[in-house]
């Protein structure tokens, strides 16, 4: 399987879905330790990117949001906009200040702030202006391209999407089926990205709804899927990819035991307090403990005391409890 020039050999590749305020340098590598192929930045603004002045603090904090280590590779930059010129600027940037090995443009953000302004699954209201984007970020960049599309935007209309993002260009396209109003809830349409594999002779990766192992292997079953994108079902639980990678192999797994959740929860704080200092760290890894411990025995009655939990040695206590007694 490849994406443009990269190459995931003969297994069907994994990848963590954008999540803002989740997937940052340190999540990523976390779920690198269970096998992720392909992970993807928090979205990027082109905007943030091409009308700040360059090297001016919030440029290079916009930036920062594609830092990455060695063991994080390859890794991918997700931008959004709405103007062609911008998003053209924008991939050169990337490519010239950042290190990534691909570029997705956003075509699926249903949060109300973002589709006002035009972006996200916005995109999808005007499949020739999608087009326009698409075929001038190919133009600007020599690293492989996707863009990750959701159902539609009002009405359902992405194979239409699909085949003209595969006109312009991509090397792979992402499909989340829910519609623009569906937000993250009701049930991703699986069968969209039956249809859209059908139209289209670009890669495939599934994405919405894989909480399990079994849910990976079956999407691709049921779809014909290049690949699996997997998002909330990682929070909190990154061995989600290793579960994914045997089931797709027909193989046995066993899930590791509390101890070892306990150590990839407590390497992740670490990783990301050596990153953004303890304070961000601590309120930004209550999130990943509750869903860690969700539906474990003691879990409800501790779930105030996660959420507030002042520091890292206390948030770590908390969760141990509930984890090993
Ligand atoms: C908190 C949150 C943040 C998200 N941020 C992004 C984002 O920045 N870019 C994007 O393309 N999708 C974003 N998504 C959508 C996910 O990438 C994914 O398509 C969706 O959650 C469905 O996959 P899942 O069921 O595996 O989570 C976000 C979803 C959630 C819940």
């Amino acid at each position: 399987m490849h994406i443009g020039d990269l190459d995931f050999g003969d297994h069907l590749p994994l990848a963590l879905a954008p999540l803002a305020g989740y997937t940052d340098y340190a999540f990523r590598r976390v779920c690198r330790r269970y096998g992720v192929d392909l992970t993807v930045s928090e979205m990027v603004s082109a905007d943030g990117l091409t009308l700040a002045r360059r090297s001016s603090k919030g440029w290079r904090k916009t930036l920062a949001l594609l830092d990455a280590d060695e063991a994080d590779r390859p890794f991918a930059a997700q931008l959004f906009g709405k103007e062609p010129a911008r998003l053209a600027e924008a991939c050169r940037i990337v490519q010239s200040e950042a290190r990534v090995e691909l570029i997705d443009l956003n075509a699926g953000c249903p949060v109300r702030k973002v589709v006002a302004s035009g972006h996200g699954v916005a995109l999808m209201r005007d499949p020739p202006l999608l087009g326009r984007i698409l075929a001038a970020m190919r133009a600007a960049t020599t690293l492989p391209l996707t863009v990750k599309l959701r159902a539609g935007a009002e009405a359902v209309n992405v194979v239409e999407c699909a085949r003209v993002a595969e006109q312009a260009g991509v090397d792979a396209i992402i499909v989340h089926p829910r519609l623009r109003g569906q937000m993250f809830a009701g049930k991703a349409d699986w069968s969209l990205i039956g249809a859209v594999k059908a139209a289209v002779r670009a890669p495939v990766i599934g994405n919405g709804d894989v909480r399990s192992g079994e849910d990976a292997a079956r999407l691709v079953r049921e779809t014909g899927c290049d690949g699996v994108m997997i998002g909330r079902g990682a929070v909190g639980r990154p061995w989600i990819f290793a579960a994914a990678r045997a089931a797709l192999a027909g193989r046995e797994w066993t899930p590791p035991d509390r101890r070892e959740q306990f150590e990839a929860l407590r390497l992740h704080l670490a990783t990301l307090a050596a990153y953004k200092g303890e304070a961000v760290a601590v309120r930004e890894m209550r999130k990943f403990a509750l869903q860690t411990v969700r539906g474990m025995h003691g879990a409800a009655q501790a779930r105030q005391s996660i959420a507030t939990a002042p520091d890292a040695a206390t948030l770590l206590a908390i969760t141990e409890r509930v984890l090993l007694e």
